[in-house]
């Protein structure tokens, strides 16, 4: 942890300031020690990274995850590299040179990769342990990237804190949304800008996966392994029979799209195995947005990504209209 993130923590229950105690610091980075707060709260600094939660709670699975994709994760990570992010977001690459990024659920780090490459500095914060560890093998210790193992509903962070809050991916992976949604975007400063990515309600395949999880999310993960495997195989050679390929493939979807087996496992457990995955619409997290006082609230260029810039100051009443999608950039 660097000495810069100091200012920005507050103990998520009492939002007081924090104290760093019996740190031991070595090349300018404080690899242990305890952040304590006035009221008594107390975490530890461990292996560089302040821990502000015990174990990876409901994350368990992405924590699977990312053991399941180490194996393959130079291949993994060239599939997703994550440097489409300003592309989809419209935030303009030279803005993530400015100030600094939080990316609330930061996985394996492919957007804080994309933030650091831009120039800028970023705060990683997981609920997955296993994957803040892989973000440090990605990227190393970098002069401007900070992690944090912490809970998005309850980020130990000061309110305003951010230039810019990025949760790609994520909120519909936790207990509500709307919640989640609403616990992060306090942290952007006024004149900022958030944008999240979140599963679209509409796509036929989300709604067969939505069926199939009401099972997948019960079986031990080993045994979901073994079969999102075997459907895998299954396909492969199904997929080739004009008609039936089409049919399997509606019954129980599966990624189609990855050149290796081991990626496209790991992207079919990704859709399968978490305990939540909800799914929404375009203009739903639009209104979310407008209620939360951002304007200038636009859609990004896949669904549905999201964009707006929080009111300096929060306007009393903000003219709601029906979100356009603008067209597709090539
Ligand atoms: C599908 S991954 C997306 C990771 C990354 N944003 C990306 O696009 O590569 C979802 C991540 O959200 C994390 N997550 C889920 N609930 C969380 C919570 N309440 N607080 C922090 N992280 C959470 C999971 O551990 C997981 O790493
Ligand atoms: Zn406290």
């Amino acid at each position: 942890m660097h000495r810069w993130l100091m200012p920005m923590l507050r103990c998520p229950t009492h939002r007081r300031g924090l104290d760093l105690c019996d740190e031991r610091v070595e090349n300018d980075v404080i690899v242990a020690g305890t952040l304590q707060c006035p009221d008594g709260c107390r975490f530890p600094i461990r292996d560089a990274i302040p821990d502000f939660v015990p174990g990876d709670q409901y994350v368990e699975s992405f924590s699977t995850q990312r053991r399941l994709l180490k194996r393959s994760f130079d291949g993994y990570v060239g599939g997703h590299s994550g440097d489409d992010l300003a592309h989809r977001s419209r935030i303009p690459p030279e803005e993530f040179a400015r100030g600094v990024t939080l990316d609330a659920g930061c996985g394996y780090g492919r957007y804080c990769r994309f933030v650091l490459n831009a120039g800028g500095t970023v705060v990683g914060v997981d609920l997955s342990m296993t994957s803040l560890r892989l973000v440090r093998e990605l990227l190393g210790d970098h002069p401007r990237l900070a992690l944090v193992h912490g809970n998005l509903y309850e980020l130990p962070f000061a309110d305003g804190a951010f230039d810019r809050v990025i949760s790609i991916g994520v909120l519909h992976h936790t207990p509500s949304t709307r919640e989640g949604f609403r616990r992060i975007n306090r942290f952007v400063k006024p004149g900022g800008k958030c944008c999240i990515f979140v599963y679209e309600r509409y796509s036929l395949m989300r709604k067969m996966v939505d069926v199939h999880r009401h099972w997948t999310t019960r079986i031990p993960e080993g045994l979901l392994i073994i079969l999102l495997s075997l459907n895998q195989i299954l396909f492969h050679w199904l997929r080739k029979i004009p008609g039936i390929g089409r049919v399997v493939y509606a019954l129980f979807p599966c990624d189609i799209g990855k050149p290796r087996w081991r990626q496209r496992i790991t992207m079919d457990f990704d859709a399968y195995s978490p305990t939540y995955a909800y799914s929404h619409s375009h203009d739903e997290v639009y209104d979310w947005f407008v209620e939360d006082g951002f304007t200038d609230v636009r859609l990004g260029r896949a669904p549905i990504w999201v964009v707006g810039t929080r009111a300096t100051p929060a306007p009393a009443s903000v003219e709601r209209s029906t979100p356009q999608r603008e067209p597709a950039a090539v």
